[in-house]
């Protein structure tokens, strides 16, 4: 007897009808499914409604993206629920791409998630005239702080409030991220809103929190997937993301209304804002405005308070490479003064183990999406205008023809052989092209006065008793290291 002839008769009329539904349901998907345009770079075969989704780890998706380029090449595209992608590998490829095709590659492309918590406004995924003038803003607002004196001036002073911190731990166990992203968060915003905000006050610990979070759900699964599945995108609007960043305008709008103390660089910010997003609407420029700070905030904070950890971390890791670069500082900064950028050309060492933590430690492993602005041909494919990039920046970073040990933290990989720094053209951790990093500068000048002055200032060693330093990365969208502890012993 089989299971059909046991169900009665409208049941069966039913189920068959459902199990049709099912088959013509998705027979539709498969015969609508766009075919590739000509010259497409090829992929695997995409399944229907999820596409390639199954190959991919979606928390190693850099990884999976170069295992699957070893099988269809530096330039293949790949289907994720029904966005085709095409991803880039390698540094001759990515070079090419974002350098030597810089304008055709500067595009950002539309994404439910990044469009949804941005309104594709402000800097970082806005696009076309509105990106070209909110970038050239950015630019000028740090350079327009001086770059120089007055900005690294700040710096220091950041430095001496983090030093203290780290003292009043006494030698005791900490973790390193919570007290350097409130730093690096200081600096950023007495860029924009004229004044240093102290690292305990509730509203200023409140914004960097909530930055934090955003970030950090931003690479949630469950987040990604939304982001991979258009239709379910409206689920969006209800995430803690979205609640996040509505807050965030909030305490942004505060404090533009608080802001006392005015320089002339933070007006300068907010007066071009408001003339150059050539938004006549009035409401409109106030949300550009808010997604601008909102933009300097994220990309520059945790970025920059990242890097520090690790490098901390390293050398701890790593006790001889610590000790190499404390007798450097120790050599060039006489008598304790505080560091300053100008050292850092007498510093090769120094210099070459901070790119190195850098390169390691990699710590936007996917990059940000790129689009073409128009059709383009690159290496005998046709990408038609809009096509959704990703330069993978790990293949870069740890491409085995650029880097002789590409897995290992070692600081030679920028030093020739007589201890004097080399640059590389494989270092590319702020990316390359129209749209690198626009903060690059002011993260180099935080990373290197920073990471020199605490360790002029302490040894820092892996807590007594503990087990070994772990370096597995903590997978997000800002690659982080796992939570840990260090100890601060002063020198
Ligand atoms: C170690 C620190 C940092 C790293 C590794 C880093 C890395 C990156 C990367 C990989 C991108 C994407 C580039 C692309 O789309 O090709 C980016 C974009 C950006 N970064 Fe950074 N960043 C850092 C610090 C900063 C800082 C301190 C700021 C200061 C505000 C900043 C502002 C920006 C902006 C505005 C963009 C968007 C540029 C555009 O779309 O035109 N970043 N960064």
């Amino acid at each position: 007897m089989t299971v059909l002839s046991l169900l009665p008769a409208t049941e069966l009329l039913l189920t068959s009808l459902f199990l049709l539904a099912c088959i013509l349901l998705f027979s539709t998907i498969i015969s609508c499914r766009p075919k590739p345009p000509a010259l497409f770079p090829p992929g695997p075969r995409p399944l229907p409604l999820i596409g390639s989704l199954h190959l991919l780890d979606l928390k190693h998706m850099d990884t999976s993206m170069m295992k699957l380029s070893k099988k269809y090449g530096n330039v293949f595209s790949i289907d994720l629920a029904g966005l085709r992608v095409v991803v880039l590998t390698g540094y001759s490829t990515v070079q090419d791409a974002l350098v030597n095709l810089a304008d055709q590659f500067s595009g950002r492309p539309h994404n439910p998630l990044f469009d949804k918590i941005t309104f594709r406004m402000g800097v970082i995924f806005s696009d076309g005239k509105l990106w070209q003038n909110m970038r050239k803003l950015v630019l000028s607002t740090l350079h327009g702080f001086g770059m120089g004196r007055p900005l690294q001036d700040r710096i220091t002073e950041e430095v001496g409030f983090l030093v203290s911190q780290i003292e009043d731990q006494k030698g005791q166990p900490f973790e390193t991220l919570p007290i350097l992203t409130p730093a690096t968060g200081s600096v950023i915003c007495s860029i924009i809103f004229g004044n240093r905000f102290e690292c305990d006050e509730e509203r200023f610990l409140r914004l960097v929190k909530m930055n934090t979070e955003i970030l950090q759900l931003m690479s949630s699964v469950h987040v990604q997937l939304l982001n991979f599945l258009p239709w379910l995108s409206f689920l969006l609007s209800k995430t803690k993301i979205i609640r996040n960043r509505d807050q965030m305008h909030k305490i942004i709008a505060d404090m533009i209304q608080a802001q006392d103390n005015r320089t002339s660089v933070s007006d300068k910010l907010l007066f071009k804002l408001e003339q150059e997003s050539e938004m006549e609407d009035v409401k409109m420029r106030d949300r550009n405005t808010l997604c601008m700070i909102m933009d300097l905030l994220v990309a520059g904070t945790e970025t920059t308070s990242t890097t520090l950890s690790w490098g901390l971390l390293l050398m701890s890791k790593y006790p001889k490479i610590q000790k190499k670069v404390q007798a450097e500082i120790d050599q060039v900064i006489e008598c304790s003064r505080c560091p300053r950028i100008e050292d850092k050309r007498s510093m090769p060492y120094t210099t070459a183990v901070i790119h190195e933590i850098q390169r390691f430690t990699n710590i936007v492993p996917l990059n940000l999406p790129h689009s073409v602005t128009t059709d383009t041909y690159f290496r005998g494919y046709l990408l038609p205008k809009g096509t959704y990039v990703m330069p993978i920046l790990t293949s870069v970073l740890q491409d085995k023809t650029q880097w002789e040990k590409p897995e290992e933290f070692y600081p030679p990989h920028f030093l020739d052989g007589d201890g004097k720094f080399v640059k590389r053209v494989a270092f590319m951790p702020f990316s390359a092209g129209r749209r690198m990093c626009a903060g690059k500068d002011l993260a180099k000048m935080e990373i290197f006065l920073f990471f020199t002055s605490l360790l002029q200032r302490f040894n820092f060693q892996c807590p007594p008793g503990e087990p070994e330093l772990d370096l597995t990365p903590q997978v997000s969208f800002i690659q982080s290291p796992r939570p840990h502890k260090l100890c601060a012993i002063p020198r």
